[in-house]
């Protein structure tokens, strides 16, 4: 049973999100203590709300003046204690066809779902950020960097980008004992899903739900699966990629 105390302090970052707040939600109901970022205020201070004390909300765009990032963490850890682990669960869903793609679109997308993330762990993994001993980074992949959906080829990438950087990562970071793992989800039940689903008539929408022998995921699926490998229960997990999608590409009768 995973189980953490107030002196276990995790930097989410996309805690606005379906997945992000899941994942708050459950880290507090564990007995840990969130720093939770966002863009949108009003919904931060919903989910103050929600949580308690235990939520600690932190309004930043990771996107913009990413030089300072990494000296943000430092700052956040200094007021807040250091941390025990990181949750990169920010990200950008572009559907887009190839003919429509543009320079600026690529850099939109890489910056918000590969290179904040970087920097982001490089802020985490600096000695006077983190707990000494067992600290952990997941990061919030999807099941398209490895199975191909039409019109997503920029985010598939920015995602394959983040799988193949936490190979390299978690050998660099394991002499610091940090571990670090991506999670690959499936269609999950989101504001991202409805976005990305505008685009999209009823009968595509149900070929959708078809191919998922589980049926969509939930935010809380991914959530119960982020606290296994933030915490000392996953303590010899490393550089791995979990894909979470109720069967849908094990599944071949279905596609
Ligand atoms: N939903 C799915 O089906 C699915 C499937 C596979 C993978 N994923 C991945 O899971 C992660 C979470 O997705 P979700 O479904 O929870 O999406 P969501 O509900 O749309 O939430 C996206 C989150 O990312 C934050 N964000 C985006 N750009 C940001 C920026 N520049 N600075 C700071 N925060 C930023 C948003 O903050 P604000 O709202 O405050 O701006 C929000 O917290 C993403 O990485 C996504 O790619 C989702």
């Amino acid at each position: 049973m995973v189980k953490f105390d107030s002196n276990d302090v995790f930097l989410v970052v996309g805690a606005t999100g379906g997945i992000g707040r899941a994942i708050s939600a459950k880290i507090v109901s564990l007995g840990g203590k969130v720093i939770g970022v966002g863009r949108n205020a009003d919904k931060l201070k919903e989910i103050s709300a929600a949580l308690g004390d235990s939520f600690i909300a932190e309004a930043r765009d990771i996107s913009t003046d990413m030089q300072s990032i990494a000296e943000w963490v430092r700052s956040l850890a200094e007021r807040h204690g250091k941390l025990r682990g990181l949750v990169l669960a920010a990200g950008l869903q572009d559907t887009r066809p190839l003919s429509i793609v543009k320079e600026a679109n690529i850099d939109e997308i890489f910056s918000a779902n590969f290179k904040s993330n970087l920097l982001l762990i490089k802020g985490f993994a600096k000695k006077n950020v983190r707990q000494a001993g067992r600290c952990s980074c997941v990061a919030i992949s999807s099941i398209v960097a490895d199975v191909g959906i039409a019109a997503i080829s920029v985010y598939s990438a920015s995602k394959g980008a983040m799988n193949s950087a936490i190979k390299s990562l978690s050998v660099e970071l394991a002499r610091d004992n940090i571990r670090i793992n991506a999670i690959s989800p499936g269609h999950i039940e989101t504001e991202m899903l409805q976005k990305g689903s505008k685009f999209f008539n009823e009968e595509y929408l149900q070929k959708l739900h078809a191919k998922y022998p589980l049926g969509l995921g939930k935010p809380e699926d991914v959530a119960n699966l982020t606290c296994f490998l933030l915490s000392d229960a996953s303590a010899w997990i490393t550089g791995a990629n979990y894909i979470i999608d109720g069967g849908a590409s094990a599944s071949f009768f279905n596609q």
